[in-house]
């Protein structure tokens, strides 16, 4: 019998695109939130009940860090009590946990990454708090629970997927909308294709439980990253008109150091050669 999965976020861009990908091969029960409400601990009880899962994908968040930040009660009550309530229900119900965290626990780090798992983390936003005061609930309530803390996943629409603000999605609306991309050079993050990443999950369910930083390592900048997208899409000539440096004051570094993962032998390519290749999947060049 194929293992029985339960993946809340289920809606989600990471959630509709791991469904697609595995709804042959798993037996996969995805709850949106209009199916399964985090917060209704009652509720969660009864899908663990019903569906008594092998492993749980808990995607399920509120991920962006302005209305985090502006709905702080809210926030909480969904990225912490919500985790809480599924690590809560893995334990009665004998369930191996996936939490994804992120990068952003090391936001508010004076230290420029690539930050390892055993750096501390020092978040300076509502997101990156509560994704770290969430691992840290998850790892008293259980034993079986793999931390995946991933750096920026990028990926383009699809059907029947749903789509958030990358790097590459990011680049082509402002091409259509005629933008002019203003781009950081003084800021660097692991930029991680989707499909890359999930691609990795069977092997994941096999490597010990523990806290990973997962995703692809990156040496360039967000405004080279811009360079290299609008390069592959064929816009190298006008360069100098559609994207300009806007950097902050402060460098801002969040990469993540992926050793740990890949000592068992889950490795990333490195993010301009995988924007390359999500371009060249989808007949961008
Ligand atoms: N995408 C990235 O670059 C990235 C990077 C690092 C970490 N992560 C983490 O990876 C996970 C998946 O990210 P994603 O990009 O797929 O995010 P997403 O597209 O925002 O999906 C998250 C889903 O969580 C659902 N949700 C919100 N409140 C809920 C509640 N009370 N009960 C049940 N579901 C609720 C949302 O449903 P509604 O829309 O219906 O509210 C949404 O579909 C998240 O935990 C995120 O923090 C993502």
């Amino acid at each position: 019998m194929n293992p029985k999965i339960l993946i809340t976020g289920a809606k989600g861009f990471f959630g509709t695109r791991f469904i697609n990908r595995y709804k042959a091969e798993f037996d996969i029960l995805g709850l949106g939130s209009d199916q399964l409400d985090i917060t209704d601990n009652d509720a969660v009880i009864k899908a663990f009940a019903k569906f008594k899962p092998d492993y749980v994908i808990h995607a399920a968040a509120i991920a962006a860090t302005d209305f985090c930040n502006q709905h702080p009660d809210l926030a909480y009550k969904v990225n912490v009590q919500g985790a809480i309530n599924v690590a809560n229900a893995c334990k009665q119900y004998g369930s191996k946990l996936v939490f994804i965290s992120t990068e952003q626990v090391f936001n508010g780090n004076p230290e420029a990454g690539p930050y390892s798992e055993t750096d501390q983390p020092i978040p300076d936003t509502v997101y990156g708090q509560n994704k770290l005061e969430a691992e840290q609930k998850l790892l008293t309530i259980l034993d079986e629970v793999w931390i995946l803390r991933f750096t920026w996943l990028f990926g383009l629409p699809e059907r029947h997927t749903s789509i958030n603000p990358n790097v590459i999605w990011n680049a082509l609306q402002a091409l259509i909308n005629g933008q002019v991309m203003k781009e950081r050079s003084n800021e660097f993050r692991g930029l991680t294709y989707v499909h890359e990443l999930i691609e990795q999950f069977p092997r994941i369910f096999t490597i010990p439980y523990g806290i990973y930083h997962t995703g692809a390592h990156n040496s360039a900048s967000r405004f080279e990253i811009a360079q290299h997208i609008l390069t592959e899409l064929g816009q190298q000539a006008r360069l100098s008109e559609i994207l300009e440096v806007n950097d902050a004051p402060r460098t801002r570094d969040v990469r993540l150091n992926t050793n740990k993962l890949a000592q068992h032998g889950l490795q990333f390519t490195e993010s301009k050669n995988a924007i390359s290749q999500c371009l060249k999947e989808f007949h961008f060049r």
